[in-house]
């Protein structure tokens, strides 16, 4: 009979001590547990474009079936500085200052890991996007949370505080975390917002690493700025992004992080050892993407927009308050009228009485009972798919 070999704590890594399980996963588990209509993660139930996984399917074809370039095959590179100069009017070095990554997810760990020495410290907005949190875990720094305070008036923006923002870059700083537009709040951080984090940066000599995913799903005139546009952050920050959502392709896993050259390599380093490279044939069709035509960008912030105006007053009849985002496609809601304890026995009941599957607020928070009131609902779906969800919504009871 064999042994069972026991394994115990001392056998693990302590940092993983620290992780629980991706909550959002986890939702996504149960819905399909129960049958549910999943809008807890944040990937698209529609196709992606045609011309895109044509030019998959011919890179296949074609042969491109052996590792890129560790940091990123040529033709992705150029056109990630070529979309870079056209909609942020920066100029990027293809040969030096991008790595491309296995999704945005690895650019940011990546990033981080090169930078972050242990005792540093990162400063993160709260509610946050929840990998951020193992993100700086496992590169030794510590995160700390300044508050995204939730809208007071009906149509408003979610808002930080100055002071407190100030107070966070005191404390062996090595960079800040920006998200914007943000997941979840769908905040989009304005010039004068973005100038106050390029002035504390300067100040502390801080980096400012910004995950730009949701750069193209915008609404009501939401511009998208980035960082590393305004004078004095060129040359300290890491701009990471990615095709998962601009182009419906999240399990590709094709992400970047733009870089001044002396951090490109770090991270290039560190790149090269996790992952060796991303997908190549992949990798070819992202660079037919990103060369996609302005109509393509401008329909399918239109597209999400309509998608936002069809669940919000579902959910707004069904008793939940909505904050109103102004990007990215998710929308954050206060469950305070239905009379549950919490988020997560909130979310059980969603997912197993009434078949829609959301995320607790409480995984965007350090401390659970700060976001023990919220849930998050992904819109990135098809109008059918947001129908049900409507009409399943209307069985739901205050208590
Ligand atoms: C803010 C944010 N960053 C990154 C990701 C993941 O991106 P990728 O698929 O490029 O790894 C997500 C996915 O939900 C996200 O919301």
């Amino acid at each position: 009979m064999t042994q069972v070999f026991p394994v115990s704590k001392q056998h693990l890594s302590d940092k993983v001590e620290h992780f629980t399980e991706s909550v959002i996963r986890e939702m996504t588990r149960q819905a399909m547990q129960y049958g549910a209509i999943n809008l807890a993660q944040g990937f698209p139930d529609f196709p992606a474009p045609e011309e895109i996984k044509q030019a998959a399917q011919q890179a296949i074809a074609a042969d491109v079936n052996q590792y890129a370039i560790t940091w990123g095959a040529k033709n992705l590179r150029n056109a990630i500085a070529r979309q870079m100069k056209e909609w942020q009017g920066i100029d990027v070095d293809p040969e030096r200052e991008v790595v491309v990554c296995c999704g945005s997810t690895e650019a940011m760990i990546a990033t981080l890991l090169a930078v972050c020495n242990k005792g540093d410290e990162v400063v993160v907005f709260e509610p946050f996007y929840e990998n951020y949190g193992p993100d700086s875990i496992l590169s030794g720094a510590k995160p700390r949370f300044v508050s995204l305070r939730p809208p007071q008036t009906p149509r408003g923006e979610w808002t930080f505080d100055e002071q407190e923002l100030r107070e966070a870059f005191q404390h062996h700083t090595k960079a800040i975390i920006l998200n914007t537009p943000n997941n979840p709040t769908g905040k989009v951080f304005t010039r004068k917002e973005l100038e106050l984090m390029r002035d504390l940066c300067v100040e502390y000599n801080v980096l400012a690493i910004t995950d730009e995913i949701y750069e193209h799903i915008l609404y009501d005139g939401a511009q998208h700025i980035s960082i590393a546009s305004l004078d004095g952050m060129r040359d300290r920050t890491v701009t990471i992004n990615g095709l998962s959502k601009t182009y419906s392709v999240t399990g590709w896993r094709v992400g970047w992080a733009i870089a001044p050259p002396a951090i490109t390599n770090a991270v290039r380093k560190v790149h090269d050892f996790l992952t060796v490279g991303a997908p190549a044939p992949l990798q070819e069709a992202g660079a037919v993407a990103l060369g996609l035509p302005p109509t393509y960008y401008k329909g399918l912030a239109e597209k999400y927009r309509t998608r936002r105006d069809h669940l919000i007053p579902a959910l707004e009849k069904a008793g939940f308050h909505c904050y109103l985002p102004r990007g990215a496609y998710y929308v954050m809601t206060d469950i305070s009228a239905f009379g549950f304890s919490n988020d997560i026995e909130f979310a059980g009941h969603l997912v197993r009485d009434i078949g829609i599957a959301c995320v607790p607020g409480s995984s965007f928070y350090k401390h659970p009972k700060d976001g023990s009131q919220q849930v998050r609902f992904a819109f990135c779906k098809k109008p059918e798919t947001l129908d049900e969800a409507a009409r399943r919504l209307e069985n739901l009871q205050r208590r």
